[in-house]
């Protein structure tokens, strides 16, 4: 008899909104998951914040940028579980801080691999096991950045506006196959990527959010459609939840 349980992995499952998304979806009925970061630690964390939850939490530590690492998180899955339903590709990072003839080669090449690349490695690795079994949601976090233009910020803007057009493609590429693909655009929510950052630079950062800076508890809800059968006529969309930070 074919299993009714629901296995999820989440890639970048650490850090603020992947441990938020870990303890959403671990609280959702009949749910597995399978969480992987770069951070060993952060991954702890995120595993430990879900001690006491009804379904089996399995951790695959990976580098979002390796292929190889990302195919061993969806093998995991499958060995372990017998299916992938939802992957969520939530790993980023912000580039440093500065105009363009300002930013190294590097700064673009790192931003890429973790941004663009990692995402591609995520669907890479989950459309063949999505494709037999002819169903899949696969979410990936882009942001308010991938739509509206930040300046000393491009490397991020670019990678992130990168992510909602490969959703798109991808939503084309694999909708006869059963797989749906989205984005989520969040606006900003303070996490480890505003360390450092001085009070007057995030005062002024919420000032351009109407109803204020988010939480990750504000976003969960929009991956949880996503991941869910409520969302099953829509592929390929941007959802954006972001205080309405783009509406201007
Ligand atoms: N915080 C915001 O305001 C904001 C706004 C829009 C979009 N986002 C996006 O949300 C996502 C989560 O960000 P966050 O704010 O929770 O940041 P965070 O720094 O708290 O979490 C990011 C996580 O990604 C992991 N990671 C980094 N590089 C990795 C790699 N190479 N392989 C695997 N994992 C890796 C980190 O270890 C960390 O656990 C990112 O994609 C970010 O771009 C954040």
């Amino acid at each position: 008899m074919e299993s009714t349980r629901r296995v999820v992995a989440i890639l970048g499952a650490g850090g603020t909104l992947g441990t938020a998304l870990s303890q959403r979806l671990a609280a959702e009925p009949d749910t597995d998951l399978v969480l992987s970061d770069l951070s060993e630690d952060a991954l702890r964390q995120a595993r430990d914040g879900l001690a006491g939850s009804a379904g089996e939490v399995a951790t695959v530590p990976a580098d979002i940028s390796d292929f190889a690492a990302v195919e061993n998180v969806i093998k995991h899955a499958v060995d372990r579980f017998g299916r992938l339903d939802v992957l969520i590709s939530n790993a980023g990072i912000l580039s440093p801080n500065g105009r363009i003839h300002n930013l190294a080669t590097e700064d673009w090449e790192r931003a890429y691999r973790i941004n663009v690349l990692g995402p591609v490695n995520g669907i890479r690795a989950a459309v063949p096991v999505m494709r037999a079994q002819r169903s899949g949601s696969i979410i990936l976090t882009a942001s308010v950045a991938g739509m509206t233009a930040w300046s000393h910020s491009s490397p991020y803007c670019v990678t992130k506006a990168g992510v909602i057009h490969l959703a798109k493609v991808a939503a084309v590429e694999y909708a006869r196959d059963g797989i749906r693909v989205n984005c989520v655009c969040p606006g900003t929510f303070l996490s480890a990527m505003h360390d450092g950052l001085p009070a007057v630079a995030v005062d002024a950062i919420a000032a351009k959010h109407p109803l204020g800076l988010g939480t990750a508890g504000d976003l969960v809800g929009a991956y949880s459609y996503l991941a869910s059968d409520a969302s099953r006529w829509t592929t390929g969309s941007a959802i954006v939840v972001d205080g309405g930070y783009a509406a201007p």
